[in-house]
């Protein structure tokens, strides 16, 4: 007989990737990036990933050849990518690129509404190789995102069930 109480099974694998800076989440800046801290955020993603069945494994790194490193390593496990680069939304070519080779959907979240601040914000080089981008509501873009990456997950898993 099937236990209520036990947890989902976790059904998809998903990489959070935090960019360079936002380890500093609840002091930088908290008039664009609030005051809650990336600690959190990342327990806010736990909680939501349990619920969904999901499991995460979160990186954060200030260096961009970590986060290519950690993106090259979830082509051996992960389903999805969940992905704030920080500044390297708007200049790493080699994050874009790495997200590209990797094949697995990715979708880009930003605390801070990009559109609407500095010229150079604007441009997400990412951008064209995620799924979708998620911007402007402080640490809530995170969760917004992971349920868009999940509710694709699940589409395209009943798609290829034929369901
Ligand atoms: C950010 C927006 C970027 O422009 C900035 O460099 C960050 C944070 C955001 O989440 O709003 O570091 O990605």
């Amino acid at each position: 007989m099937e236990r209520v109480s036990e947890p989902l099974a976790k059904r998809y694998r998903v990489l959070v990737v935090h960019g360079p800076n936002l380890n500093l989440l609840g002091e930088r800046e908290p008039g664009f990036y609030g005051r809650t801290t990336l600690q959190e955020i990342n327990v806010a993603l736990e909680r939501l990933a349990q619920a969904r069945g999901a499991e995460l494994r979160i990186v954060q790194s200030n260096h961009e050849g970590a986060l290519i490193d950690a993106l090259h390593e979830a082509r051996h496990w992960a389903d999805g990518v969940l992905i704030n680069p920080g500044a390297y939304t708007h200049t790493s070519l080699a994050l874009r690129d790495a997200i590209a080779a990797i094949g697995l959907p990715a979708v880009e979240v930003h605390l801070s509404h990009i559109q609407a601040r500095e010229g150079f914000r604007r441009r997400s080089v990412v951008a064209p190789v995620c799924v979708g981008q998620i911007s402007g509501f402080g640490w809530r873009s995170y969760l917004l995102g992971l349920n868009a990456l999940i509710d694709l997950l699940e589409d395209r898993s009943s798609e290829r069930r034929g369901a």
